[in-house]
């Protein structure tokens, strides 16, 4: 079958990337992980979150059913529309638009970027995220932060190729190294194949992973006061500088 090439918006634009994740990442994962989010958090009481990139809303439905109000965007239409069906009246609401979209300052207490979502855009443009995140949250607001260890990149087995398959439909991920700048993170080439049973479809974009102490200086320098290290968002949190995931919490 030809393999359709696609941009990245048009690849996300479909629902392809978390069909194949879903069963890693279901409501007990998810919900799961927003428990432990909101421990590590010091904010208290009804939180208004932003969730950014949000996918098809699972974490925004998780913190949704504990009585929270979320914001959710994400450049998938098809995303969006899901996540839209997550019935919690005006609890939610969800845009279709880039994950650094600037709305009202001050009016978020959390801020989440999950699943390995930070790091979509060049150096500068990330910086700007976090600078933008920062003036969103309100005064001792947290970002959280879900990501991959960039100093432990190639150790950690990170750098594998993924299959993963679905009956007989499969999602193929491979990442190289394109490249390597002091204090800006180390730059993975992504190619994403999709082969599904009416089509394949493959896109190709990069993703920055940064180094601990580049991540924090990137957060104090936009604004973050506190910033804390975990090694995971539930299980072993305990920060291990030789850790594959790499989960930040940062206080304004
Ligand atoms: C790895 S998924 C994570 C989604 C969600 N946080 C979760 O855990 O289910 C990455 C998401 O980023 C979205 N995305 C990619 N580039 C984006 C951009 N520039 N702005 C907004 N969303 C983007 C994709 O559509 C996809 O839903």
């Amino acid at each position: 079958m030809t393999i359709l090439n696609l941009s990245p918006a048009e690849f996300f634009a479909l629902d392809d990337f978390m069909y194949f994740q879903q069963d890693r990442v279901d409501d007990t994962v998810t919900d799961n992980e927003v428990k432990s989010i909101l421990e590590m958090s010091k904010q208290q009481g009804i939180l208004h979150i932003l969730d950014t990139p949000c996918g098809y809303g699972r974490h925004s439905k998780a913190f949704m059913k504990l009585g929270h109000r979320v914001t959710g965007i994400d450049i998938s239409p098809c995303f969006i529309a899901q996540a839209q069906m997550h019935d919690f009246g005006d609890r939610g609401q969800f845009i279709q638009g880039e994950m650094d979209n600037m709305m009202e300052e001050h009016q978020f207490d959390l801020i989440v970027n999950l699943f390995n979502s930070f790091g979509y855009y060049p150096h500068a443009r990330n910086i700007r995220f976090l600078e933008r995140c920062a003036r969103q949250l309100k005064s001792s607001g947290e970002i959280v932060i879900d990501t991959i260890n960039g100093a432990t990149l190639e150790s950690s087995g990170f750098m594998k190729t993924v299959v993963i398959n679905k009956g007989d439909e499969n999602l193929i991920i491979k990442k190289e190294v394109s490249g390597i700048q002091y204090e800006q993170g180390v730059s993975l080439q992504y190619t994403i194949t999709s082969h599904r049973k009416d089509r394949s479809c493959c896109t190709t974009f990069d993703v920055v992973f940064y180094r601990p102490e580049e991540l924090a200086r990137m957060l104090h320098h936009s604004g973050f006061k506190q910033v804390d290290f975990y090694s995971g968002l539930v299980s072993d949190r305990n920060w291990n500088p030789e850790s594959k995931k790499m989960v930040v919490v940062a206080q304004k």
